[in-house]
């Protein structure tokens, strides 16, 4: 697409998603109970009572942001429709799926409330917060093109002053035993490989990647793996002790790429993901065995994904390639946006949801398999393990 055409458009998601901002903050603050009773209501049968989990806290990219995008000037914002069409009343809430996201349906799982988002600025931080923003990575600078950002590193400064409110809520003792008995889930990476692939590129920038061409600046590799080591020993320094660290997916195979490699999955970008994702595993398995108490566990998200894409029907879906809300060839050339959009009719038969994320039923089977799962995919317990620790 001609750039000036693509900034128009951009503008033009911006100009139509402010719109929608007030009716959907209004609709979600009534439903809220309605649609945890629903929830609760579908929770999976091998949810025990016994709960060793009191609090789920979440770091990451959109993949797991319940909200707070809603409060930043961004163009990274999912808080109209179609987002949200399969989520409770269809209501967009910022979440960019059709329906729940990873992050809700371990919530569910675990038997805890949906974690909310930590800029709405809600009293009840006993359960966990979302500390998430949408477009954001490990290193700061990633997501700036679409405006305020929240990098891992102020997603932590943010847990602090949550942890520092749970002190004065519940005194030491209390508090302590909180931190470290909470589950905590890390889904951040994605971005800093979009962002830096090709040095140039954004999503409003005129270059576009395609997998002819690798171009990663020098040392983003381990740049990115030292800052991400660094904020996960500050988080176990902080007292967390049950850290969920998910892998970077299969991010050559998304609608966003494909359309810009002939349908072909960019093979380069997804070795560049593995060479990280093994090296973080690494690390990740030796603080482990390093550090005292800490039940580290790595989640292999590019194999979960690369499995259901190769053998999408097994799973129930109809196509692997197409986002359901999208524009252009495999509805990658454009985020999900209303008006402009193509939507399909039933969300579930696509692995994707937009241009760069799977729908919410996508989300249900890694989270399920997670739980359950064998060492392949969450090494070196599963979530379900953990949990009990
Ligand atoms: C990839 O980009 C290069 C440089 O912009 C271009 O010459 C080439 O034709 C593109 N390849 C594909 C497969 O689109
Ligand atoms: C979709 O499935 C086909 C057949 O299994 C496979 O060849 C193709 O690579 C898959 N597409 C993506 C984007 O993973
Ligand atoms: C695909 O799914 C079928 C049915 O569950 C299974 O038998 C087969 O081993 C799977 N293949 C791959 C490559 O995962
Ligand atoms: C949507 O598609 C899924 C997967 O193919 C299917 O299980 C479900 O019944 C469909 N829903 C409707 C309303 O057709």
């Amino acid at each position: 697409m001609q750039p000036a055409l693509k900034l128009a458009v951009v503008a033009l998601v911006a100009v139509l998603s402010c719109s929608m901002d007030r009716f959907t903050v209004a609709q979600q603050d009534k439903t809220l109970d309605q649609r945890q009773q629903q929830l609760n209501a579908n929770k999976d049968d091998d949810e025990g009572n016994a709960n060793n989990v009191p609090a789920l806290f979440v770091f990451g990219d959109s993949i797991v942001d319940t909200g707070n995008n809603n409060h930043l000037f961004t163009l990274a914002r999912a808080n109209y429709r179609p987002y949200g069409i399969d989520f409770v009343d269809g209501i967009p809430t910022g979440r960019f799926a059709d329906g729940l996201l990873p992050v809700d349906y371990l919530a569910i799982l675990l038997g805890l409330p949906l974690v909310p988002p930590y800029l709405d600025g809600g009293d009840d931080i006993l359960h966990g917060v979302c500390f998430a923003s949408a477009g954001s990575g490990v290193l700061e600078n990633t997501g700036h093109s679409y405006g305020q950002h929240i990098p891992l590193s102020a997603q932590i400064d943010n847990f602090v002053e949550v942890k520092q409110r749970l002190y004065s809520l519940l005194g030491e003792d209390a508090a302590s035993v909180l931190v470290s008995k909470s589950l905590y889930l890390i889904v951040i990476g994605s971005n800093d490989f979009f962002d830096n692939y090709i040095p140039t590129h954004s999503i409003i920038s005129i270059s576009y990647p395609n997998d002819t061409s690798e171009v990663f600046p020098p040392y983003f590799e381990e740049q990115l793996l030292s800052q991400m080591i660094q904020q996960l020993q500050r988080l176990y320094d902080l007292g967390a002790r049950k850290i969920i660290t998910v892998g970077v997916p299969a991010l050559g195979c998304v609608p966003y790429m494909l359309n810009r490699n002939q349908g072909q999955c960019a093979s380069l970008l997804n070795d560049a993901v593995q060479r990280y994702n093994s090296a973080l595993k690494q690390n990740i398995m030796s603080m482990r065995t390093s550090l005292q108490d800490a039940h580290l566990v790595y989640a292999n998200s590019f194999d979960l994904a690369q499995r259901i894409l190769a053998n999408f029907t097994a799973y129930g879906f109809k196509d692997n390639q197409t986002a359901c809300c999208g524009w252009g060839a495999y509805g990658g050339a454009l985020p999900c946006t209303p008006v402009i959009s193509n939507v399909c009719t039933n969300a579930s038969e696509n692995v994707f949801w937009d241009y760069v994320h799977p729908c919410s039923t996508a989300y249900h089977i890694v989270v399920r398999q997670l739980w359950n799962g064998p060492q392949d995919v969450i090494d070196p317990v599963n979530l379900q393990q953990l949990r009990l620790i």
